[in-house]
Parts: structure tokens; sequence; C-alpha cells
């Protein structure tokens, strides 16, 4: 059997410096654990642009389609502010996300408890939190026509369109039904159904896969700005949300800092099958490029190793390998190492982005 397969797409910003201390974890698989993946590494986003002036060279979009997994770092940076809309670093990641047809995106938001008291909100409100927010990725107002800014009699226009079909809708909320089996069997789907008709069908589609495959699982239904204001007072309600693509973005933002930082928050986006059986499947950290501390060692890497342990869970069936991870990042928190994103508390032991990877190696190497 080959290898399996990873794409590197580091991108902008600190984007390379957190995809750094995953390529030790990579290699520490290798090392000692016999899992060698073959790795190749390319551009995406403003420093694709730089270098062929498009966010996702054609090359690079094709290799993504071949390979077992990519793990993607970050795009974007006020250096691109003013490119053209069609070029701008974002769209080469909104172009793998459809072009991959990766509908569902995995957003899990856990409270590591070394970290509870460094959250804005009360200890008991975030301690032993863990939902996962299923967003859907390919559609909606992100994707839908008509768009544009066009102009009309003497102004103009701006222009987006939110658009889900029934088997849009469907197939994300299998996905999140399928999630919950396997934790609380809980599901809450988010909409404003209130005021949109796009809202009206998701709600009748997801009530309709529920009643017919999954009577089992436990399902709710909350507009999705009540719901922002439920994560923030008792998130722990919560087991499985499932919504769509621009309130997904926004709740799991807010879900992030639940956690204590958005340096700590993994996504797996995954699609259909392929011929092998594993999910096309795209791994990145929620948080952005943050151009503000890039290149000076403060970058949280965590986020981006977490990646890739869902990357283990979810293409190459290694939960076990993937719980492995998870607990080594666990273990350094708990040990007070902090990056520069979660320093404040007394007694901890400020560490660069490089030390925060060493440090997870390590207590990888102790869990053998
Ligand atoms: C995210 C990001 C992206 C999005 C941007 C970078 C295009 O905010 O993954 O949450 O809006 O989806
Ligand atoms: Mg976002």
């Amino acid at each position: 059997m080959s290898n399996p397969s990873l794409l590197i797409l580091p991108g902008d910003g600190i984007g390379p410096e957190v995809m750094a201390e995953v390529t030790k974890i990579i290699g520490w698989f290798g090392d000692k654990r016999g899992v060698t993946f073959d790795v190749s590494e390319d551009l995406v986003g403003g420093c694709a642009y730089d270098a062929h002036g498009t966010p996702l060279h054609d090359d690079t979009m094709a290799k993504a389609q071949e390979v077992d997994a990519v793990l993607l770092g970050a795009v974007g940076g006020p250096k691109y502010d003013d490119l053209d809309f069609s070029v701008k670093p974002e769209r080469g990641l909104l172009r793998l996300r459809k072009e991959m047809d990766l509908f569902a995106n995995l957003r899990p938001a856990q409270c590591f408890d070394a970290l509870a008291d460094f959250s804005s909100l009360k200890k008991d409100v975030v301690a032993g939190l863990d939902i996962m927010i299923v967003r859907e990725l390919t559609s909606g107002i992100y994707f839908g026509e008509p768009r544009g800014i066009i102009q009309e009699g003497n102004e103009r226009v701006g222009i987006n369109t939110q658009r889900y079909t029934e088997s849009e809708i469907d197939r994300v909320a299998r996905s999140a039904f399928e999630l919950a089996r396997k934790r609380s069997n809980r599901v809450c789907s988010m909409e404003k159904a209130n005021v949109m008709e796009s809202g009206v069908l998701w709600r009748e589609v997801v009530q309709r896969v529920h009643d017919t495959d999954y009577p089992d699982v436990e399902l709710s239904h909350m507009y999705a700005d009540a719901g922002a204001m439920q994560l923030c007072r008792w998130p722990k309600q919560f087991d499985v949300i499932v919504t769509d693509n621009l309130f997904g973005d926004l709740l799991s933002d807010a879900a992030a800092m639940l956690t204590g930082s958005l340096g700590m928050l993994p996504s797996a986006s995954l699609g259909a099958p392929m011929a092998n059986g594993r999910p096309k499947a795209l791994y990145e950290p929620v948080h952005g490029s943050a151009p503000d501390i890039a290149g000076q060692g403060k970058a949280n890497p965590i986020a981006c190793i977490l990646s890739f342990a869902m990357a283990l869970r979810y293409s190459f069936d290694m939960g076990e390998d993937a719980t492995r991870v998870e607990k080594a990042v666990e273990q350094v928190l708990a040990d007070g190492l902090r990056t520069a994103d979660l320093l404040g508390e007394e007694g901890a032991t400020p560490v660069s982005t490089s030390e925060m990877g060493d440090a997870v190696v390590a207590a990888l190497d102790a869990s053998l």
C-alpha cells in the first residue's frame, strides 16, 4: 500500500510558522509510529498571487484534488487589501472549498481545563465545554448568484444572494446527525426562518432528514441570533450545532473565544468519499493569517496541530493517534506553557511558536 499523501499549503502571515510545527509532528509519526506521509508543499493566497498572479494556481488545485488530505495554514494580509476581488487571497481558499466540494466544515470548540480561567467568560460556563459546529461550506451567501456591485441610477448597489438547494441542506444535515451519534446525540440547527425563506427551507429539510433517518437523535431549532446569545450564556447546552455558511462563520468565531483563544481552534472540511473511501478533505486552523504578529515567533501553533489531529481521525482512520496528539497538547497546556495569545496568568511559562511545537513533540515521545 502506498503512503498516505498530504498537500501542505502554509499560505500567508503566521501560516508558514504554525505549519512548520505541524511538519515536526508529521515527522514524528514517520520516526516513531512508522506512518510515513508523502508530503508535498505549494502556495495559496497572497504568496501564490505574488508568484503566479493568482491566489491558487490550476496546478495546485489539481494536486489538491489528488492527495488524501490538504493541510492549509492561513491566507490574506493588508498587502493584498487593494487587489481586485477576484484575485484576493481568500479567493484561493474559497476555490479549494468549492471545487473540492467540501460541504461539511467541522469546527469543534473544546475548552482545555488548563485554559478555563483564560476565557473571557466565567470558568463554570466554559469548563469542560465540548461542542461541534458543523458549518455548510460550499453554498449560501458566499457563492450565491447574482452577486456584485452594480450601478443603479446614480448610486451603486452591492448584491449577494443567499441560496440553498434541498440537497445541499440535506447532505450537511446528515453529516451533523452522523457526528451527533458518536457524541451526545443532540443536534441544534440554526437559521433565521423568521425572516429568510432560505431559513424556512433549511428548517424544513433538517427536520425531514431527522424524521426519516435519524429519529434517535435529539433535534432542536434556534434562530441564529438567539443561538449566538445562548452560545455566550450557556454554551454547554449544545452538542452539535448545524448551520449555514455565513452564520457558521460568525458563530464559530464566537465559539472560539469560549475556549480562551482563537489560536486553539482546528477545523476539518469534508466532502464526499473518494474512490479510496476517504473523504475529500482539507484541514485548517480557524484563525486567520494574523499579519500583525507574523514572523515574530508569537503565533500559537496549537490550532494547526489540532487540525492535523483531525486529519488523522477523519482522513486516515487513526483515531487513537489523533487522541494521542490532543492529549499531548493538553499536557503542554497543563504544564503551563503559553504562547503570547495565552499569556496573562501567574506561573505560566511563555514560549515561542517553535518551542510550543517542540514541547508537543516531547509530550508525544512521553506518550509512547
Ligand atoms: C473562515 C474565514 C474564511 C471565511 C475567510 C478567510 C475566507 O473567516 O474560514 O472562517 O470567511 O470562511
Ligand atoms: Mg471566519
